[in-house]
């Protein structure tokens, strides 16, 4: 949704915007075209590999890279001396480098090990959580953060089969949840993928940093200027959605959240369940 995000930020000349989520750095070359060699995007990401590319292929324009979780863009912004910035985005998840990627484990299919980090070089592998959980604990989390109702089954069948030996890849946990989630004629994901998507948000603490930067934003962005967040599953844009609803820096800027259209869900079929939500700073 790069267009529905640059009309959002309508980002002009001179000025520094924000991109929490570089990824393949598709929205950050965007806003960097828009600024210009007055203006400046800083762009985060956790994954240093996403950070060693755009080094190659954004340079020469006005960017700053920083390699860190956009929740501590207050740091990031002291580190580098700026003050509150003009705008900010985030596009939440994961990026088609990191899905492509068989030795990272996003890819249900991939025979690489089961890891699911935005950073390889913090915290423990979704395969850790996997193979040491009790089986309570592991279908609360699968329940809440994946929202599967099959995730006592799941946790279940994981517990059994870990008996026997360790759960090592992508490939052989989708398999093992395949086997507990019933067919559905209604559905058109993977049944793997609310089992994923749950370790996926546990081992990177995805909602605690979006909680941090929901509250942080009115600090590091100017009265009257822009957010634009883009999440893809429902946890996430409830908090976005609460957040500009509830606390007073935000003013909401569309009631309803801005949805893929058909040509881009042909396009990228990840894009149907994206949300895209925007918030204007405002003065307290
Ligand atoms: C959907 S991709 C962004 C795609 C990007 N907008 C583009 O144009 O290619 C999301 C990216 O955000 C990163 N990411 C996710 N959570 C993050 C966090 N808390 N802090 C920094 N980066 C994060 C991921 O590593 C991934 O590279």
């Amino acid at each position: 949704m790069l267009r529905e995000i640059l009309e959002a930020l309508d980002p002009q000349p001179g000025q520094i915007i924000v991109d929490g989520t570089l990824g393949g750095g598709g929205h950050t070359r965007a806003l960097a075209e828009r600024v210009g060699k007055d203006g400046l995007v800083i762009s985060l990401d956790r994954d240093p590999g996403a950070i060693e590319r755009a080094e190659k292929a954004l340079h020469g324009l006005p960017i700053i890279l920083a390699h860190s979780n956009f929740s501590e863009l207050q740091e990031v912004l002291d580190e580098i001396k700026c003050g509150k910035v003009d705008g900010m985005m985030l596009d939440l998840g994961l990026s088609s480098d990191q899905l492509a990627d068989q030795e990272r484990g996003f890819s249900f299919n991939s025979d690489g090990p089961l890891d699911l980090r935005f950073n390889p070089d913090e915290g423990k592998p979704a395969h850790h959580l996997v193979n040491t959980m009790k089986e309570a604990n592991l279908a609360d989390l699968i329940f809440e953060y994946g929202e599967e109702r099959f995730s006592r089954r799941i946790a279940r069948k994981i517990c059994e089969i870990r008996r026997d030996h360790p759960i090592r890849t992508a490939s052989e946990l989708a398999e093992i949840v395949r086997r507990c989630v019933p067919h559905s004629p209604r559905e058109t994901i993977d049944r793997a993928t609310r089992t994923f998507q749950a370790l996926r948000i546990a081992v990177n603490g995805e909602l605690q940093a979006l909680e941090k930067i929901l509250r942080e934003i009115p600090y590091c962005v100017k009265p009257g200027g822009k957010v634009a967040i883009l999440s893809f599953h429902s946890l996430e844009d409830r908090l976005v959605k609460d957040a500009f609803r509830e606390k007073k820096c935000y003013r909401t800027v569309n009631k309803k959240p801005i949805l893929a259209d058909t040509e881009e869900i042909a396009r990228n079929p990840r894009s149907r369940s994206a949300k895209l939500r925007i918030a204007e700073i405002v003065e307290e």
